[in-house]
């Protein structure tokens, strides 16, 4: 600790009052040698109470230093989560960085309520209608480092308004998804609210938006088209498809297109 007390020592010498000229003295640097001072102040990155002594109050809200890593640039990490983001489409449900649909909360906002570690937790162990990708703990940090980058200063932007699905799966639900293919999917309808409760099929939240992965086939976007000629019969499109044909009358597939449908939103 001997090269941290010098610093936090030669630091009270150089700027006697912390942040003199108005700004409030942070106590974060009593318990911690100073780093970064030249890109911001430590609440700037890492969040917290800089007014209080206590370790308990000071840490309120605290983003940790690994959460912390896209403030300062780190491109492999960001690359990664980018990467992740695109892989695992979580713009199909969630709005981030401004762009994606709002099926889900909107994720710029979500990091101004909570700390870092709950939208990891919430990643690591999601909710009923959110996907389990499976991630391990850096892959989960590097998202929420791109999650955290992408909402700089939109954290309080004009959006839609939260929308909370309850897993009422007491009720039987009767719309056409939930009947013809809620066994095997789940989907979050932006008319519906939650619907389906199987796993044994993708989540199908957003198939036919642009922010769904392009799956059909060569990589190509979903379409209600490609959709129709699927449900007629999925080996025809994947040799090894394990869906079986659905069959449904023209006036079935309008009501399901109507149900699956997201309404495209300008990007913010
Ligand atoms: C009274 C002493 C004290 C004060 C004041 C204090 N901390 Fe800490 N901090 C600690 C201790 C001790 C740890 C070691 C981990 C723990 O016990 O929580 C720590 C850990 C941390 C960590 C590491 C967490 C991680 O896992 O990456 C960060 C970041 C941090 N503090 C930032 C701050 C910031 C920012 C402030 C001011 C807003 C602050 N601390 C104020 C004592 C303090
Ligand atoms: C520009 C952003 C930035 C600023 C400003 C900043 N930190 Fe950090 N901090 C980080 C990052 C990123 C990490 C993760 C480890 C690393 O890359 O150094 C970190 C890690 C930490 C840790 C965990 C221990 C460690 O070294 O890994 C503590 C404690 C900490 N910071 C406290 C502070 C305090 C106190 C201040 C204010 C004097 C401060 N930080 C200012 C970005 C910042
Ligand atoms: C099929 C839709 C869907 C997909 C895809 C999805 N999520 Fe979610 N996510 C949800 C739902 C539903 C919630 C719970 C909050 C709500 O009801 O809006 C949630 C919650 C979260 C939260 C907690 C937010 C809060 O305020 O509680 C985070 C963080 C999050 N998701 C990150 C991700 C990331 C990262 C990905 C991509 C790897 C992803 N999600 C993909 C549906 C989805
Ligand atoms: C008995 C279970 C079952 C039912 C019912 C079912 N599916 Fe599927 N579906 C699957 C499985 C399993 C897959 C995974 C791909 C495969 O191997 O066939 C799948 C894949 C899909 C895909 C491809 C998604 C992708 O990203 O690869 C679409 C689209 C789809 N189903 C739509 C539907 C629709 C719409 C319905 C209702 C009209 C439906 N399915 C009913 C089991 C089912």
């Amino acid at each position: 600790m001997v090269p941290g007390l010098l610093i936090i020592a030669l630091f009270a010498a150089a700027v006697p009052a912390w942040g003199g000229g108005g700004q409030a003295r942070q106590f974060c640097v009593l318990c911690h040698p100073v780093h970064y001072a030249e890109r911001g102040r430590c609440v700037d990155c890492h969040r917290g109470n800089p007014a209080s002594e206590r370790k308990n109050i000071a840490h309120t809200g605290l983003r940790e230093g690994k959460y912390a890593r896209f403030t300062i640039g780190d491109r492999v990490q960001m690359k990664e989560g980018q990467r992740l983001l695109d892989l695992l489409a979580c713009r199909r449900c969630h709005v981030i960085a401004g762009i994606g649909n709002s099926l889900a909360v909107n994720l710029d906002r979500s990091v101004s309520r909570k700390t870092a570690g709950e939208a990891a937790l919430s990643i690591k162990r999601p909710v009923a209608n959110m996907p389990d990708f499976g991630l391990n703990g850096g892959q989960i940090t590097a998202l929420v480092n791109v999650i955290l980058f992408g909402a700089q200063g939109r954290e309080t932007a004009e959006t839609a308004p939260v929308r909370v699905h309850f897993n009422d799966s007491g009720k039987k639900r009767v719309d056409l998804f939930s009947k013809k293919c809620g066994s095997c999917h789940r989907m979050l309808s932006e008319r519906l609210g939650a619907v389906g409760t199987g796993a044994i099929g993708p989540n199908l939240s957003g198939l036919l938006s642009k922010y769904y992965p392009g799956t059909f086939k060569n990589g190509e976007p979903w379409t209600a088209v490609k959709l129709t000629s699927w449900l007629k019969n999925p080996r025809q499109i994947r040799l090894w498809a394990r869906m079986q044909p659905v069959a449904l009358t023209a006036a079935e597939m309008k009501e399901l297109e109507s149900v699956i449908s997201v309404s495209p939103k300008p990007d913010r």
